[in-house]
């Protein structure tokens, strides 16, 4: 008997004749939480997806050992069969299905004669919830009705309802708040101590010190180090995996705030499905010119409703009345914000950031194609160069613009997807959890081009679940809790604390 769960020898893959992994080798105990570290595009999805079947036996090099024997999984199927359970980086829920009916996907509770067990699915998705201490979820409602922090409770549930003896998480907190996260890293506690291994991957390094036992760099495709959590701190797994120190992770520069530019007042967003219920209430903000405004809450506060409210892309019924220099504007689809001066980076990339097959180019251009018609032709080569100079200066990692956008690693898409939306010129530009699935070094580019193009006089409305990120780049913090505004603090000796305190406590605060 090995003493590995699992052992991974050598992986070696290939995406039409790019080396995504170039000999990675990887070990894990049972019991063992190993963190998998490194940039954006460093080859550890595809490293997982080699382990789960989701490429199949064959299609890479190199050999996988499960318990001391050779594993060779055609499928994601087969590797379930083995105890392989992973939790993808880009969430794979089934919109139109109700909660419950996603959990149980593919693991069907069913009565004898084969009819779904609707009764015990709901009871058994409720209680994996309650472990999950999410509240007040439908799980007879689609999946669709609720946000991105909650489809990623429901993937982990789902996770949960498979008896994994082997759990791969892929940036699985990158839209949860700082208690749901911890929720998560006691539940992992709890799966080691009954013998599960784990695979931990997060840009988020203080999770990994947190949970894991072991860490596992790589660069480029190529294992860099394995060493235990005990000689490592956060600031020694970045050095691994960038190669560099970096210092000070919010680049802040003092830029000077000017008038009102943009004002919103009473947005109010009802619940697509139970329409007398509102997830947005009556919310109003000013907006100065240069400012960054972070907007905190917890997931299902309203944030991400409030925002794409205000960019006409809300699905469900919303009002508001908005302004930009002073002049009432019409908001009423996303065409009509950009024409108005506003931009969307959406929260949820997959599903509305990117055109998936199409290029990462073609993908980049797509917000502002008309500046490049002329008389209806399009010039190739202007579009051409913007591009280029646009992957150059976020440091998009593709192999060529032609490839399709879907290729691109989680943190390479959603600095695709910045460009994008930044090539209308903006007044004021709104990211929803920018920074998701970015890579620390990354991070910090995308942090200096807010201050940027702040110094340039474009105002910024950051919705992020990081605390730490939002006292660390905004100039102002609004807070919401449960569709309402519970603080509004210009940010100076704001704490993470009080930040929390307005967020759960349900009387309005101001600085
Ligand atoms: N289906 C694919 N087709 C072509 N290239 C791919 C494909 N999947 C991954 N790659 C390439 O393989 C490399 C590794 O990607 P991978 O998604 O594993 O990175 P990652 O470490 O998970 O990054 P991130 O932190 O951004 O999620 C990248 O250069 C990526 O562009
Ligand atoms: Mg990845």
């Amino acid at each position: 008997m090995s003493e590995y769960l699992f052992e991974m020898r050598n992986i070696v893959k290939e995406f039409s004749g790019v080396r995504a992994l170039n000999g990675v080798s990887l070990a894990v105990r049972p019991g063992e939480c190993v963190g998998l570290c490194g940039e954006n595009g460093a080859g550890k999805s595809t490293l997982m997806k080699v382990l789960s079947g989701v490429y199949p036996y064959g299609s890479f090099e190199g050999e996988i050992l499960w318990e001391g024997q050779p594993l060779k999984a055609y499928s994601v199927r087969d590797s379930e069969k083995a105890g392989i359970v992973i939790i993808h980086q880009e969430l794979m829920l089934v919109p139109q299905l109700s909660v419950a009916e996603n959990i149980f996907l593919g693991n069907e509770i069913t009565k004898p004669g084969g009819r779904m067990d609707y009764d015990a699915m709901y009871r058994q998705a409720d209680a994996l919830l309650a472990r999950l201490k999410l509240k007040g979820v439908n799980v007879a409602a689609p999946v669709m009705n609720y946000g991105g922090g909650y489809q990623q409770l429901f993937e982990i549930a789902k996770a949960l309802a498979k008896n994994a003896r082997l759990l791969i998480l892929d940036e699985p907190s990158s839209s949860l708040t700082s208690s749901e996260i911890d929720v998560l890293l006691s539940i992992i506690e709890d799966l080691k101590r009954e013998g599960v291994a784990c695979v931990y991957i997060s840009h988020k390094l203080e999770e990994v010190a947190k949970v894991c036992d072991t860490v596992t760099v790589i660069r480029d495709g190529e294992h860099v180090a394995t060493k235990p959590m005990a000689e490592l701190n956060t600031d020694g797994i970045i050095a691994m995996m960038v190669g560099r120190e970096i210092k000070n992770l919010y680049p802040r520069s003092e830029h000077a705030i000017g008038e009102v530019i943009f004002e919103a007042r009473h947005v109010t967003c009802w619940d697509i499905t139970n329409t007398s219920r509102k997830r947005v209430d009556d919310v109003s903000f000013e907006l100065r010119k240069g400012e960054i405004l972070g907007v905190a809450g917890l997931v299902g506060a309203g944030r991400t409703e409030l925002v794409s409210a205000i960019f006409g892309a809300y699905a469900g019924k919303s009002t508001a009345e908005l302004f930009m220099d002073g002049k009432p504007i019409k908001v009423k689809t996303p065409e009509q914000a950009i024409r108005a001066g506003l931009s969307l980076v959406p929260e949820d990339r997959k599903r509305q950031g990117i055109v998936p097959m199409l290029g990462v180019g073609d993908n980049i251009t797509l917000a502002t194609l008309q500046h490049y018609s002329h008389g209806g032709h399009i010039d190739k080569n202007a579009e051409l160069a913007t591009v280029d100079r646009e992957i150059k200066r976020l440091r998009v990692k593709t192999a060529s613009p032609a490839l399709a956008i879907a290729g691109l690693s989680g943190g390479n898409q959603q600095k695709a997807v910045l460009t994008k939306m930044l090539l209308p010129a903006p007044k004021v530009l709104i990211l929803d959890e920018p920074t998701r699935g970015v890579d620390v070094g990354s991070k910090y580019d995308i942090y200096q081009l807010m201050f940027e193009l702040a110094a340039k006089g474009v105002s910024i409305i950051m919705v992020s679940s990081e605390l730490s990120e939002v006292l660390g780049v905004s100039d102002r913090v609004l807070v919401i809790g449960e569709g309402h505004l519970r603080g509004d603090f210009v940010n100076k000796d704001l704490t993470q604390e009080r930040v929390l305190a307005a967020a759960i406590d349900a009387k309005p605060q101001a600085a």
